[in-house]
């Protein structure tokens, strides 16, 4: 019988891989699944628990890979079904579980059940997408695509309009037909018997739209308009979730992620809504509000406070610092001599915070957003608004394993640039350095589950930001562990009248002062310590 107190994606960490970028198995320049067991053992070597893989099913990419034609193939880019079963056995051999991405807001426009909806206005298939008449000359009304441009696509052969709340290339279906519902579970039951762990489930706030395609308000103030949208975030999409998290438990220990998207600043009241009454619907739900901050301390303490005050009482938070559709955290974070250093503050942050961690590979190494060409550009969104917005892919580039040619990725012309810094930025190089970003990384993954109050503690703030500072605890019954982290480049002094004998567990600085008698202590510029409490006065 499993310890009820124990429940891996709750306390574990989950690593995103982007299977294009991670490790090319065959020369044709893009990542793959043999690649991807190729580099198990490293991934083992982080000592996390899952790893997410974006899209891996048959896709014509025109969003790479978030438009599935077929989701029970494999696309042949990254391999074959075998493939993908040695992968799920070898992970689990090593104790990782394996998260696939599901995008069910939409197919891509090739699927056999969008070639068949727009056959005729009566095909059976009719109703599994979002079919309207339009108004006169004009769209059937003013929603607009993510993507930019109306959400809607006329087609000549029906006359109708259809939906596509991102890519024209991207339908989305009707998840207020209840066959396409059925249709969809099946896909997703189909990878749970196969033995897959669980979902990302992408743009979850997206599946449902307002019944009577109602026009959004204008968009005079911009944040209003983020408020009243009818073709999101409506809240007859929960049943939905609560179906979907039933036919998930007759499963044992699957879980579902989904991914809440909204613009900045986030929306942690939506985010923690997908999780229902905290045991109903979702087990977890991304909250971006994160995403969207830059490096300050009193602002990353109110976003965590927010998402926690949001998350129901028997629900469970995760976090995150970058993915593959924002710019990376380092980046983010600010440049200069002090990025690096920052990198390590911000690890510290994500593995000590209360809830699950999601990891975006090469983040562990601290990778930073790549300058790509405009030749160079993939991305359908960067190819549309450079150069206004360079698109996703600065974020997407190889991951960076030696200093060999292409870092170590592949041996043939890449996908993508590789980044210039790779020669210094690096697995192996890192590998060696105790102080490396990567053996950060490691050693705080590894004390997270070690420690009681790392993982499952509750979380209580100390010092909120001020001056940079940030402080908190997490508590676990008698056990007690208090984290600082110095967001400035400057040195900071701090002192908390809290008894007792406490001991330096962890520091991204040289440990001064291992063991002390309450909380006085002076932080190095970008200084982040871990400190234990090992007994009273
Ligand atoms: C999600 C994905 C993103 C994709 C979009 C449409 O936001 O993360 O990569 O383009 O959905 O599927
Ligand atoms: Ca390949």
């Amino acid at each position: 019988m499993m310890n009820k107190d124990w429940c891996w994606w709750k306390h574990g960490v989950i690593y995103q891989v982007y299977p294009r970028s991670f490790y090319d198995s065959n020369g044709d320049g893009i990542g793959d699944i043999r690649g991807i067991i190729h580099k198990l053992d490293y991934i083992h070597s982080l000592g996390v628990d899952a790893i997410w893989l974006s899209p891996i099913n048959t896709s014509p990419m025109y969003d790479f890979g978030y438009d599935i034609v077929d989701y029970r193939g494999i696309d042949p880019l990254f391999g074959t079904l075998k493939d993908f079963e040695n992968l799920v056995e070898e992970a689990h051999e090593r104790n990782i579980r394996i998260i696939m991405d599901m995008v069910l807001n939409h197919t891509s426009h090739l699927h056999s059940w969008f070639i068949e909806s727009r056959m005729s206005r009566n095909n059976s298939k009719r109703d599994w997408y979002i079919w309207r008449d339009g108004k006169k000359d004009n769209p059937p009304n003013n929603w607009k695509s993510a993507f930019g441009g109306s959400a809607w696509e006329y087609d000549q052969k029906t006359g109708q309009y259809y939906l596509h709340s991102f890519l024209k290339e991207q339908p989305d279906v009707n998840w207020r037909n209840e066959e396409l519902q059925s249709a969809m579970f099946n896909e997703m039951r189909y990878w749970l018997d196969k033995g897959v762990d669980g979902f990302r489930l992408d743009v979850v706030n997206w599946f449902v739209k307002d019944k009577h395609f109602r026009n959004n308000p204008p968009s005079l103030r911009p944040h209003q308009f983020l408020k009243i949208r009818y073709d999101r975030n409506r809240g007859s999409s929960h049943r939905i979730f609560r179906e979907l998290r039933t036919m998930l438990d007759t499963y044992d220990d699957r879980m579902a992620v989904g991914e809440v998207f909204t613009m900045p600043p986030g929306d942690p009241k939506l985010s923690a809504s997908y999780l229902g009454n905290g045991e109903d619907e979702l087990h977890l739900a991304f909250d971006f509000s994160l995403m969207y901050r830059w490096w300050n301390a009193s602002q990353v303490y109110k976003c965590i406070r927010n998402w926690y005050a949001q998350v129901p009482d028997k629900g469970w938070p995760c976090n995150v610092l970058s993915n593959h559709d924002q710019p990376r955290s380092i980046s983010r974070f600010g440049g200069g001599p002090g990025a690096e250093k920052r990198a390590s503050v911000a690890a510290v942050l994500l593995l000590t915070l209360h809830g699950t961690c999601f990891i975006y590979y090469g983040e562990e190494i601290g990778m930073k957003n790549v300058k790509i060409r405009r030749k160079d550009i993939v991305d359908p969104l960067g190819k549309k608004y450079w150069p206004l917005f360079g698109g996703r892919d600065p974020a997407r580039t190889p991951m960076q394993w030696s200093d060999e040619p292409n870092a170590g990725f592949s041996n043939g012309k890449v996908w993508l640039p590789v980044s210039a810094d790779f020669q210094r930025i690096n697995v192996n190089t890192q590998d060696n350095d105790r102080y490396s970003i990567l053996n950060v990384y490691r050693e705080l993954i590894s004390l997270r589950r070690k420690k009681n109050p790392l993982h499952k503690g509750m979380w209580k703030p100390r010092i909120k930001g001020k001056r940079g500072v940030l402080a908190y605890s997490r508590i676990y019954n008698d056990e007690e562990i208090f984290i600082v982290l110095n967001f400035t480049g400057k040195r900071k002094k701090i002192s908390i009248h809290h008894h007792g004998q406490w001991k330096v567990i962890f520091s991204t600085h040289k440990f001064r002062n291992a063991h002390f008698v309450n909380l006085h202590m002076e932080l190095a510029p970008h200084e982040a310590t871990i400190v234990e409490k090992i007994g009273d006065l």
